[in-house]
């Protein structure tokens, strides 16, 4: 009652609740996707909800992408939200405990670092750490098997991201310390740091340990770097310790350990449950398993040479199939910013106070079937334009007549108009996409080239997802059936 009567007529409806504080909490919890579409069909795509005592207000479709993903410094701060979280886990100085012109720096110096010489250089590396994974790894050994698949993929993309992004030193610590340092600092990125991160809690006192520890050790590499005069590895860490700010000042070596840190954890979650939601998605139609085998086999040879970065380019599924796995499972569902000031909503009565969360959902605008033919379905082939399924009016947002605008780390679309956005947009848009897209590639490349999958029952049926975390994943377990191909 009070809700209707106390509604402010020029704020967007606030989806019905019982609990003050709670809201709708729990609703959204479960399952965000789900939630967000329920509420667009009761109030549209505009509305507000409570989430832990604060008036979110989601806006969905490609107007709402872009209204929050390319409002302006002066209306939306990503940094209000989310530095709680990041700081005490990269550390200081970056990222969100800065001033986001300097984040937009620290961005450019990673981007300007992976150029097309680095990926030509990351992809025999990628299938080096793959083949060498499968060979000791115990849950793959004999000819046949069943496997947690999740698993796997998270251990493959932190041993190939490492090893391309931080350099062969680094990546050898993978296998003792690092590994279980990364875990605890992990522990830092649970939703309920976003009220108790400053607690002296177990797993808080564990996150700071391993911040610390993580950090010292990249800045004793970095040292022992300096002092052997080495040059002309391909890694970020070399680009970060040769690059200086506008002002001329070289990036003091905290910071480059803490952008390190940073780098590895914003690609961990994302790409390793991108790579499990490819692999149980193959398992599920092993048809398509085998015709990205026959790809491979008609557009680089039947000997199947070693893998370069140019093959990628002629394999339209394998690449097809990560922006389909994508379009259905973007880990990030939810993308937050802090209202600075009233934000008029074009076209409507409606204004934004500043007490508000914005929150934009690209992934619900990625399965609406205004733009996406059987949204539900995954079906890599529709990103074939004459296909029956291709999108309808998915404008590419590298498309060269697109508008582009430079927000300090290099020119993007000025538009967030695409109902396909799984790296964002704007000025906190994915620099990891490109890389992301070369290590799913090849890993998902060199795994066909091993392997054959199926679903444990011969089902193709896909595992629910797990929402519980800040970044959506698979449901574990995720047993998959494997077994070797005889030319392996
Ligand atoms: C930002 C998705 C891989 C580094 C973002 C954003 C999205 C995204 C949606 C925008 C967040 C926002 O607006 O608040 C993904 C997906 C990936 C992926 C789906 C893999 C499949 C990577 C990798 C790296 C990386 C591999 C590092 C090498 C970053 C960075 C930002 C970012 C530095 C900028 C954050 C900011 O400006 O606030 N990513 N990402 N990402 N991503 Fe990725």
């Amino acid at each position: 009652m009070k809700q209707v009567l106390f509604k402010n007529p020029n704020e967007p409806p606030v989806v019905f609740h019982w609990f003050p504080f709670l809201g709708s909490t729990i609703t959204y919890g479960i399952d965000p996707p789900r939630f967000f579409k329920d509420c667009r069909k009761k109030y549209g795509d505009c509305f507000t909800f409570i989430l832990l005592g604060k008036k979110t207000t989601v806006y969905l479709g490609t107007q709402g992408n872009d209204f929050i993903l390319n409002g302006k410094l002066r209306d939306v701060c990503a940094e209000d939200i989310y530095t709680v979280l990041t700081t005490p886990v990269f550390g200081k100085d970056v990222v969100y405990d800065c001033p986001n012109s300097k984040l937009m720096e620290q961005k450019k110096f990673v981007k300007v670092a992976l150029t097309t010489e680095a990926f030509r250089s990351y992809v025999p590396i990628i299938v080096d750490e793959v083949t060498n994974y499968f060979k000791r790894c115990p849950d793959f050994k004999g000819q046949s098997g069943i496997t947690n698949i999740p698993r796997n993929l998270a251990q493959i993309t932190i041993f190939t991201a490492s090893h391309c992004l931080q350099g062969k030193e680094v990546r050898d610590q993978f296998d003792e310390s690092l590994a279980d340092l990364y875990h605890d600092l992990d522990m830092g990125f649970t939703p309920i740091n976003f009220i108790l991160h400053w607690a002296p809690l177990p797993w808080n006192k564990r996150r700071d340990h391993a911040q610390q520890t993580v950090a010292k050790i990249y800045m004793d590499i970095i040292k022992r770097r300096r002092e052997s005069g080495e040059t002309g590895a391909q890694d970020i860490m070399w680009h970060l310790m040769n690059s200086k700010y506008k002002d001329g000042r070289p990036i003091p070596d905290h910071e480059i350990a803490h952008m390190l840190i940073a780098l590895l954890m914003a690609g961990q979650h994302s790409s390793s449950s991108t790579g499990a939601w490819i692999m149980l998605r193959l398992a599920s139609r092993p048809d398509i398993m085998e015709e990205l085998y026959q790809e491979q086999i008609r557009n680089l040879g039947p000997d199947l040479p070693p893998l370069t970065y140019e093959d990628l380019a002629k394999l339209p599924l394998n690449q097809a199939i990560i922006k389909e796995t994508l379009r259905l499972h973007a880990p990030i569902h939810s993308i937050m910013r802090a209202v600075k000031q009233p934000m008029p909503v074009p076209g409507t009565k409606w204004v934004i106070p500043n007490d508000h969360v914005l929150l934009a959902a690209p992934g619900v605008s990625a399965s609406d079937p205004e733009y996406f033919p059987e949204p539900d379905l995954w079906e890599p082939r529709r990103w074939d334009k004459d296909h029956p399924l291709a999108p309808t009016i998915v404008r590419n947002q590298t498309d060269e007549e697109e508008e582009k605008i430079d927000y300090g780390y290099g020119l993007v679309s000025k538009g967030a108009h695409s109902p396909y956005l799984p790296f964002g947009a704007g000025r906190h848009r994915c620099i990891g996409e490109q890389f992301a897209n070369v290590q799913l590639q090849t890993i998902v490349a060199t795994v066909v080239r091993m392997f054959k999958f199926r679903n444990v029952d011969g089902s193709n049926n896909v595992v629910g997802t797990d929402y519980s975390s800040l970044f959506s994943r698979p449901l574990e377990p995720a047993n998959i059936y494997w077994e070797r191909r005889e030319k392996a």
